[in-house]
């Protein structure tokens, strides 16, 4: 029996099948939501808010704990959406905003232009350009190494 997810501030409901995980679900709904670390519970980009619904969700697991504990931006109903299983109703899901680095294709396209939404770091969660900065040389340096490190760490991640 499918359970009915909605979605802030979209106002939309999902279809997902009890025990499936709030991901998969998204996917199939055809929102763009990010799997950097390929869905094993260790990076930013699947982070969402529980609304309502927390206790109808499977519960946190030690891994996806650790992972929230490095994630800047982390409240006390964060999951992440790769880990949360739904068994029950009454979730209601936020997405928080912002594009993480992964998101953006070419970075060095974007010098002299202002980021249209913050550009958020895809393992912690932390602003890396605020939304409207003008987009610098440096700062195109400094986003390559990110994401330069970003795979590293994912890399050994891996290995672990
Ligand atoms: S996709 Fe990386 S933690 Fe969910």
């Amino acid at each position: 029996m499918p359970k009915i997810v909605k979605l802030d501030p979209v106002n939309m409901d999902m279809a997902i099948k009890t025990n499936d995980n709030l991901l998969s679900g998204m996917l199939q709904n055809e929102l763009n939501i990010l799997r950097e670390c390929g869905g094993r519970g260790k990076c930013a980009t699947c982070h969402v808010f529980i609304k309502e619904g927390m206790d109808a969700l499977s519960p946190i697991s030690r891994r996806e704990q650790r992972t929230l504990e490095v994630i800047t931006t982390c409240r006390t109903n964060s999951r992440l959406a790769c880990q949360a299983r739904v068994l029950g109703e009454g979730v209601t899901v936020e997405i928080p905003g912002g594009m993480y680095l992964s998101q953006v294709d070419d970075v060095e396209s974007l010098i002299g232009r202002r980021a249209q939404q913050s550009i958020l770091h895809p393992i912690y969660g932390t602003i890396l350009v605020e939304e409207g900065k003008l987009i610098t040389r440096t700062m195109i340096s400094q986003l390559q190494d990110t994401q330069g490190e970003v795979r590293e760490f994912l890399a050994n991640t891996e290995r672990a």
